[in-house]
């Protein structure tokens, strides 16, 4: 029997209800239950009904994760959940299921911020973290480029979006485009069939002026409404959009300012991996673009397969086991959910 603590985490931040269960490094189970098609005709997550649905998921997807990782409840050694940031009434929801899984048996209970989370979910992919590691976090709520010194202890922001973040860009510019929410992977999709340098689309904050400044920060909101004068010029001259070319236009905007800033960093500090998470690292050009960059520079990219990109338990039962393993001290048992959780809190 190993001596690795085995730790489920709880994740609620938005529209999946994640179950994860890891002993330190090793995933046993990743079980996800997803409200994102009661969202769907809305455009975008509904809290109350993202709430409402984290309350039905969790028990089953508990049991799930118990069953896959062939463990019992009594088994794991530590809860871990995310306590923010995210939306109030959905955290809400996981934290209190954490907190009766914890005072029941009296296991030890670790918020933990869900930014830090998918940083520290590459663990069960590719091993213990360089320290310190450059990260790129790009998710639906967040863009960022953090020095992570201890994923335990805290992280120093480098720099982060200035508008809106890159996911959130990437589900703007899929509702302009007439696809589904959320956009990110099928603009990834219709990107493949796309031409990529068919329009020019900004690259924000990469001019010469703005690195000053903003060397570290991103924007993107500029690209977005790039994208929808474009869509509205051809539409006033009655060509029909070609879906796949501004869609491979868009994404060659995003990856190329992500990839250039974040091996910026990695280079400015001397550091020769950086990691990139969140939802929006799920995406196949992202991944293809950083890596390739990455390689002639001397430098490695980790970035975790797409299912521990975007939101899941795993993720924050990984840095849990790490928060156990260290011998950090739990949190409180009135550990509020903290919708606007600071990056620098990594554990509540
Ligand atoms: O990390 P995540 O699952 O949830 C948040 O913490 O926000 O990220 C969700 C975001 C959404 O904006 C979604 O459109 C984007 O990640 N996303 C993608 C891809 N898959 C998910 N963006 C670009 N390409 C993808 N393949
Ligand atoms: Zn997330």
């Amino acid at each position: 029997m190993s001596d690795e603590p085995l730790v489920l985490g709880i994740e609620t931040s938005c529209d999946e209800t994640g179950v994860g269960i890891v002993r330190r490094h090793t995933l046993l189970a990743d079980a996800v239950a997803s409200s994102v098609e009661e969202h769907a005709r809305f455009g975008g997550v509904v809290p109350e009904v993202a709430s409402r649905a984290h309350l039905e998921a969790m028990v089953p997807t508990i049991e799930r994760a118990c069953e896959t990782a062939g463990i019992k409840l009594d088994d794991i050694d530590a809860i871990a959940v995310t306590s923010g940031p995210g939306l109030a009434g959905a955290l809400l929801v996981g934290v209190a299921s954490a907190k009766a899984l914890s005072i029941g048996p009296g296991k030890p209970l670790y918020g933990v911020n869900h930014l830090a989370a998918h940083v520290a979910v590459d663990q069960l992919e590719h091993g213990p973290l360089p320290e310190p590691c450059p990260a790129m976090l790009v998710s639906g709520g967040h863009s960022s480029l953090l020095k992570v010194e201890d994923v335990t202890v805290g992280v120093d922001p480098l720099g982060a979006t200035i508008d809106d973040a890159a996911g959130e860009a990437f589900d703007k510019v899929a509702r302009l485009l007439g696809l589904p929410f959320p956009g990110g992977p099928h603009i990834d999709r219709a990107a493949a069939s796309g031409n990529s340098v068919a329009i020019d689309f900004p690259r924000g904050l990469t001019a010469r002026k703005d690195l000053e400044r903003h060397r570290f920060d991103f924007s993107f909101s500029g690209l977005k409404t790039a994208v929808a004068r474009w869509v509205e010029a051809q539409q006033r001259d009655g060509i029909t959009i070609d879906v796949a070319d501004v869609a491979a236009s868009f994404r060659e905007a995003v990856c190329d300012v992500l990839t250039r800033k974040a091996l910026d960093a990695a280079t400015t500090y001397g550091i020769e991996d950086i990691l990139i998470g969140g939802g929006v690292a799920a995406n196949s050009r992202l991944r293809a673009m950083a890596t390739e960059r990455a390689e002639a520079r001397g430098i490695r990219v980790r970035v975790p397969r797409p299912g521990l990109c975007t939101d899941n338990g795993a993720m924050v039962a990984a840095p849990g086991a790490e928060l156990v393993k260290r011998g950090r001290a739990p949190s409180a048992l009135d550990l509020p959910a903290d919708s606007s959780q600071p990056i620098t809190t990594v554990v509540a």
